[in-house]
């Protein structure tokens, strides 16, 4: 990553996102809710995230020759596992943070008690996207072992990155990639893998993907850390400058700037170089990779 320059997703993803929010939308208004639950959950998802992790499943489900409409299932699934992880990332236990997605957290907006429980909420609703007749039976459980797994690595990184408990024999280096492995790469490279699987992907595309999405995944979480110290609030729509003060372990203020922007650089090429395998149909996946090295937002 020579510059911090991109602030859009590739313009050929548009539409794909268009398609990910109405999915994202219909799929909350089918839940027979109360109206103050719904009205959150809603709130949680409905404003205006980038969509990376659905993007990336319907992106590697096209890479092994799959269509998006296989991929949508999981793909919203992701997403509301991602927006759940949000919810209670920013309340005051954790991050403590009262902007997201440039507007009031949902605990600043609803209380932390609704904070709490619409994001307890998003996370059957997640699962419960798996049983479509999109999938064979054998589909869906490979899709909920992953998603299980994913998310349950990230509130391990979770707990590492705000309560510690790192397995004692790591060095510090060791440590800083484990938190963000699985606070951030795991879901990443989750929600790869299971776009491969809903493309009946075969056990060598598979592999492709996942590789990709390793690094693709560890690559977002030190770019996030390089935002929080570079990126204006404004422009990134949650408070910046703020990891340093609450003392978070992060790429830049670890191994520093310029090795944290090598190591983008580097992660982006094996995530690149993962791909090389897969015939054709990776095009799209490839800029989108390049641009998620480069975000500024
Ligand atoms: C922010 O994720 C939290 C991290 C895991 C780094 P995103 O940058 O994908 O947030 P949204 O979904 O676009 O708001
Ligand atoms: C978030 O990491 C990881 C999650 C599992 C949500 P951060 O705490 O750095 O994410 P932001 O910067 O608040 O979006
Ligand atoms: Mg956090
Ligand atoms: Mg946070
Ligand atoms: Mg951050």
């Amino acid at each position: 990553m020579t510059h911090l320059s991109s602030s859009d997703p590739p313009k050929e993803l548009r539409e794909v996102v268009k398609n990910i929010e109405f999915e994202l939308e219909s799929r909350l208004d089918t839940l027979a809710l109360p109206e103050n639950l719904l009205e959150a959950a809603k709130y949680a998802v409905m404003n205006g995230g980038k969509r990376v992790r659905p993007a990336l499943s319907i992106l590697c489900c096209e890479a092994v020759g799959g269509t998006i409409e296989q991929a949508m299932p999981a793909a919203v699934a992701v997403e509301f596992i991602h927006c759940f992880s949000l919810v209670h990332d920013d309340l005051p236990a954790i991050d403590n943070d009262d902007l997201r997605r440039g507007q009031p957290t949902l605990h600043i907006k609803s209380g932390e008690a609704m904070a709490v429980l619409a994001g307890d909420l998003l996370l059957p609703v997640a699962f419960s996207q798996l049983i479509s007749e999109t999938f064979t039976i054998k589909q869906q459980a490979t899709l909920t072992k992953l998603l299980a797994s994913a998310t349950s690595d990230m509130v391990i990184g979770q707990v590492y990155d705000t309560l510690g408990g790192l397995p004692k024999h790591l060095n510090p280096q060791e440590q800083l990639e484990e938190i963000h492995r699985n606070k951030t790469g795991a879901l990443i490279q989750c929600a790869c893998e299971m776009g491969a699987i809903c493309g009946g992907a075969t056990e060598e595309q598979f592999n492709a993907i996942s590789t990709f999405g390793r690094a693709n995944g560890l690559l977002f979480q030190i770019v996030d850390d390089l935002i929080d110290l570079h990126g204006s609030t404004e422009h990134v729509g949650k408070a910046t400058g703020k990891d340093e003060v609450a003392g978070k372990t992060t790429y830049p203020g670890t191994i520093g700037v310029e090795e944290s922007k090598r190591a983008v650089q580097e992660l982006q090429k094996q995530a690149e170089s993962a791909l090389s395998t897969l015939k054709s149909g990776a095009e799209t996946l490839v800029s989108f990779n390049l641009w998620m090295a480069q975000r500024t937002r």
